[in-house]
């Protein structure tokens, strides 16, 4: 018989902020498969006989490929194994959770999906800044910076964005974060507007670090920023001075 798979969120580091649901599946699961971000900790969770695997995706050096997860959960699922799949903060926020749903289906396999807490609302809140903040701004944007906005891929409306007056939230953006910084400029935000860079947040290495947009291509180099990163935009990020 066929076993199941679970699609589940970690959340954003900080082992106490997975879910309830998370917990329950994670004690019963016979393999899991875990992204690099995630806390070990939450292995204390597991079943003595749980089989680990780690998919360790690292940024620009992927250990396996996307097509290699997909045929592991649906090798062992197929074993009748009840396969859970634990991703880095929500499954759908830049976490490709959707393409191992679709791979599962088209195997006629069973998946139950667990939304995680997000790092790209979570990681400025634990640093004391709300993404949105009544009289400051109505709106947030939580978008990729994994390709530079000059790349035909691109597929992120840069221009649309400088004019939101919105929060502005970028993930796996330290490679472009000078030139999508230049971007916003040159479509009209001022380079005063107030960013911040937090970088393996809620760990031991958490590093903050204040700059404008002006300013933070020159201080991401100089302060050598290294993934994994958020960096947000926008008047909220001034807030946190307020605590
Ligand atoms: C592939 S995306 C996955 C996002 C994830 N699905 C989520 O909802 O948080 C990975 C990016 O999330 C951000 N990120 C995740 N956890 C983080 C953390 N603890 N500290 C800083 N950035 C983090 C970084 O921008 C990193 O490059």
């Amino acid at each position: 018989m066929t076993g199941k798979v679970a699609l589940v969120g970690a959340g954003p580091g900080d082992p106490k902020l997975i879910t309830v649901r998370a917990v329950e599946l994670l004690q019963t699961a016979q393999v899991v498969i875990m992204d690099r971000l995630i806390s070990k900790d939450l292995l204390a969770y597991c079943r003595v006989d749980v089989k680990i695997i780690d998919a360790g995706k690292e940024p620009y050096k992927h250990q396996m490929t996307q097509d290699e997860i997909n045929a592991y959960i649906i090798e062992y699922a197929k074993k009748g194994l009840f396969v859970l799949r634990l991703k880095g903060g929500d499954p759908y926020v830049f976490g490709r959770g959707f393409e191992e749903v679709l791979a599962c289906q088209e195997a006629g396999i069973e998946v139950e999906v667990v939304p995680g807490v997000t790092s790209a609302i979570s990681v400025p809140a634990s640093i004391g800044i709300p993404i949105t903040h009544r009289g400051v701004t109505q709106q947030f944007s939580v978008v990729s910076g994994h390709v530079l906005p000059s790349d035909p891929r691109s597929m992120v409306d840069w221009k649309a964005l400088s004019k939101s007056r919105g929060t502005i939230v970028l993930l796996m953006a330290v490679t472009n974060i000078q030139q999508i910084a230049q971007e916003l400029i040159k479509h009209g935000l001022c380079e005063k507007t107030p960013v911040v860079s937090i970088e393996s947040a809620m760990s031991p290495t958490q590093r903050v670090i204040y700059g404008d947009l002006g300013s933070i291509g020159v201080i991401s180099k100089e302060q050598n920023i290294s993934p994994p990163a958020i960096f947000v935009i926008g008047e909220v990020v001034g807030l946190a001075d307020k605590l």
